[in-house]
């Protein structure tokens, strides 16, 4: 296949930015390896509530699941953050997730040795590191009920519902067993079952599920606050963590300060079948949308990631991961990784988008 329909989601705050040095990047390598992308751009988030009162509209849907896949910018802003909960970036962003089935998150942190420095962490413990969060994404206490908050014997309550069913954990610690079977073959599945039930389930059906059907991975257990600790003091431990939506969502922003900053980190949301939905880990970065400092990279990456997944283009995937490399080889930096006295060279979201490209420009195909 030689042309594709790729759905563009800008969403909000520094969305806009991080879309506009992507698509740089995008339309340089698809001029050089001879393939179209058809980018079209759909509603969500915050932009979607203004202009149609909704944060996932039915037609931005409907385009996803037409399209051969989807990439997404980042959703929010303190301008949407009092609506009711219906009219809120984030219902639209977890909305799309559930409607298009998208259960297994994939968040790499792998750690460039040209950004060692840019870690708050000592350089032996983050040298090497190279960690796959598998984030369970359509379950968990985000999706849960009953849930709301009520008046209970005249003071108001506030609810949320930690549930996964059996067949969810099944398929996600299938996508985990396949993912760490291609990688170093170790398996550490994250949970809280020294407390909670739906833990207990979690920890049971992932060790019935990798022992049997698995049996080349090795699968050990931990619980997620010594897990939190853990990627700190020694992040080289791992190779493959699986875990429920919110142990995810919050171990995977820890990994990214192994990388160096969150401004660094991919993901590929995945499901059963149809398009995935490729999209940074970070949000919309409220504190400096507007002022071309936001990073990129981890939305550069997330194309990579579609390109790899979605459209069978592994080669160039690895010419864009590349790329972004070649560009820390030549010291250039936005703010977040930038260390004083680093004696690089710091440039905005634009210029470092524009680097990348010309890079994949010059690259061998
Ligand atoms: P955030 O990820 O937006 O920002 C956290 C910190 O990291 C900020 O200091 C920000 O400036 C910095 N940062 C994030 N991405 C960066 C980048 N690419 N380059 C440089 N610096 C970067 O998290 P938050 O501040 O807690 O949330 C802001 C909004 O984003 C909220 O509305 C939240 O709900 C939303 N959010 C959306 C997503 C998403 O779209 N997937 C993810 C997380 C948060
Ligand atoms: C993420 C975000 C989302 C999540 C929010 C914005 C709903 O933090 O993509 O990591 O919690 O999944
Ligand atoms: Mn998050």
């Amino acid at each position: 296949k030689d042309s594709y329909l790729v759905t563009l989601l800008p969403g909000d705050g520094i969305g806009p930015e991080i879309t506009e040095a992507t698509k740089k990047v995008l339309a340089v390598i698809c001029e050089k390896s001879g393939f179209e992308i058809e980018l079209k751009e759909a509603l969500i988030g915050g932009a979607a509530i203004d202009a149609k009162n909704d944060p996932f509209p039915q037609e931005s849907l409907d385009q996803c699941l037409a399209s051969d896949s989807v990439l997404l910018a980042c959703i929010g802003g303190y301008k949407w953050d009092k609506n009711p909960r219906e009219l809120r970036p984030e219902t639209g962003l977890l909305k799309m997730r559930k409607e298009m089935g998208l259960f297994a998150n994939l968040r790499p942190a792998k750690v460039l040795s040209q950004l060692i420095d840019a870690s708050t962490l000592k350089r032996e413990v983050v040298e090497g590191v190279d960690v796959m969060v598998v984030r369970e994404l359509t379950g968990d206490v985000y999706f849960g009920t009953p849930k709301g908050i009520d008046v209970i014997d005249g003071q108001r309550v506030g609810y949320n519902n930690m549930i996964y069913s059996e067949s969810e954990i099944d398929r996600i610690a299938r996508v985990a067993g396949d993912v760490a079977s291609k990688r170093k073959g170790q398996l550490c599945s994250v949970d809280k079952a020294n407390v909670l039930d739906v833990s207990q389930l979690w920890r049971d059906v992932v060790t019935d599920v990798i022992t049997k059907d698995f049996p080349e991975v090795e699968l050990s257990h931990m619980y997620v606050d010594n897990a939190a600790m853990q990627l700190i003091r020694w992040p080289k431990q791992f190779d493959t963590i699986v875990c429920g939506n919110i142990f995810g969502d919050i171990l995977s922003d820890e990994a990214s300060m192994l990388v160096g900053s969150l401004g660094m980190l991919p993901s590929a949301s995945i499901g059963e079948s149809g398009p995935g939905v490729f999209e940074p880990c970070h949000g919309s970065a409220p504190d400096i949308a507007g002022e071309d400092k936001a990073n990129p990279l981890a939305m550069i990456l997330s194309a990579a990631m579609m390109l790899k997944y979605d459209l069978d283009r592994p080669e160039e995937a690895a010419i864009i991961e590349r790329a972004v490399e070649a560009v820390l080889d030549e010291k250039i930096r936005t703010p977040d990784i930038k260390q004083e006295g680093d004696g690089c060279k710091l440039v905005g979201c634009t210029e470092m988008g524009q680097a990348v490209a010309d890079i994949v420009a010059k690259a061998e195909i």
